[in-house]
């Protein structure tokens, strides 16, 4: 007998890959070129220079044996300590070496700090739209996912927030810039949801800790839009970071987990994700990735170029109709589909070889998720069969 919740994880396949494997199989039939596929959050630039710097660098003169080998089950010392001293340069904080845990990209950061933070049952807010994986992975530690619904800019709904925390609410998770809407959230937002906690965790006596999942943090694209640093706000808040997507190195599986020292209890906490990342089977992050992020520190792919496609995209959409709030940041656009089933619109789309995501999966229904992290040209050739879509529904 094998655990049905986990056998059912592994045979039906996310609605993401399944449709990514859709298009793989028309790609082979019709064409590279006549399939449009915006399906998968996949960095489509390449990682910047330095990272190939970095790699040339440490096979060339590294010693091969430490390189390849095992490092502190919590990552080298060296470069947590170079982690933090960017991170304090750059948003005036005061972290150290031993607030960093490195880890196999934000899954696995997600995943360890839901598990060091958990006890059975307790609950995790979370605000639509959101990563379908949060579900898999609170419920995998042995919590409940809460859905805070979604309001029409995507901005949280703070009073659905408030009435959402329960005398069983451990954490909250924070995902800005957002997958898959592509928003940003204030200043003003995180001073709220940061009120709102101080307040509620008073009343409740217990503590409910942000945890701040922040693979797109680099990922904005006007100068005037700022990313607010969560920690600054609210005390007890985990950081999940990843470089799958600001240094484009999804496959290399690197990120970290910080815990501040203003965390309450924080070494306790911190020696939990210890403890969470042991039992998981995540300790020791890919050793020679560990040198290279740390080489790399403050560096992006070029990321004019999903800059370029967001203008090319929303402005393509917006003038055929369709409706969407402008993204911010991430390389997805959240476009409210032509009818109310998400689903079968997602149907229709897929008879032009347009391949987006239905909003069901990211909990808010009535939309459809397109990443734009394709090439330009993908986007410039798929106008006409956006256009052909919409007239579509126009008959
Ligand atoms: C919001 C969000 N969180 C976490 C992840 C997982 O990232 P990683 O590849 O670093 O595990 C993703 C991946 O797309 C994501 O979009």
């Amino acid at each position: 007998m094998l655990p049905q919740d986990m056998l059912a994880l592994g045979t039906k396949r996310s609605a993401i890959r399944e449709l990514f494997e859709y298009g793989k199989m028309r790609k082979a039939i019709v064409g590279d070129d006549k399939v449009y596929d915006f399906s998968l959050g996949n960095p489509s630039i390449p990682a910047p220079k330095e990272v190939d710097d970095a790699i040339t660098e440490l096979v060339q003169n590294g010693d091969s044996v430490l390189l390849h080998g095992y490092s502190s089950a919590q990552g080298d010392a060296n470069v947590r300590k170079t982690i933090a001293d960017y991170l304090n340069a750059t948003h005036g904080t005061k972290f150290n070496a031993d607030n960093l845990y490195m880890t196999c990209g934000a899954a696995a950061s997600l995943c360890i700090s839901l598990r060091a933070l958990l006890l059975k049952d307790e609950e995790v807010i979370v605000f639509a739209p959101f990563f379908p994986e949060y579900v898999v992975f609170v419920e995998g530690q042995g919590g409940k996912a809460v859905v805070v619904p979604p309001t029409k800019t995507f901005q949280p709904d703070l009073e659905a927030f408030e009435k959402a925390i329960s005398d069983k609410t451990k954490a909250v998770i924070i995902n800005s810039p957002n997958n898959p809407s592509g928003v940003v959230y204030s200043e003003e937002t995180i001073i709220a949801i940061a009120d709102i906690l101080k307040r509620k965790s008073e009343e409740l006596g217990r503590e409910i800790f942000i945890i701040a999942d922040e693979p797109y943090r680099e990922l904005v694209y006007d100068a005037d839009t700022v990313v607010p640093y969560i920690t600054k706000y609210y005390d007890n808040t985990l950081v999940c970071y990843s470089y799958s997507k600001s240094l484009s190195l999804p496959g290399e599986r690197i990120g970290y987990i910080l815990v501040p020292d203003e965390v309450f209890d924080s070494k306790n906490v911190y020696a939990s994700v210890c403890g969470a990342g042991r039992s998981l089977g995540y300790v020791c992050a890919p050793t020679m990735f560990q040198q290279v992020v740390a080489k790399c520190c403050g560096k992006t792919g070029d990321i004019s170029a999903y800059k370029k496609n967001r203008d090319l995209i929303y402005n393509g959409l917006t003038e055929l109709g369709y409706e969407c709030v402008k993204p911010d940041g991430a390389f997805y656009l959240f476009v409210k589909a032509l009818e109310e089933d998400s689903n079968a619109f997602c149907e229709r789309a897929k008879a032009h070889d347009l391949l987006v995501v239905s909003g069901d999966g990211f909990y808010c229904p009535g939309y459809v998720r397109i990443s734009y992290c394709v090439s330009e040209k993908t986007i410039i050739d798929s106008m006409p069969a956006f256009k052909a879509l919409s007239e579509e529904y126009k008959k």
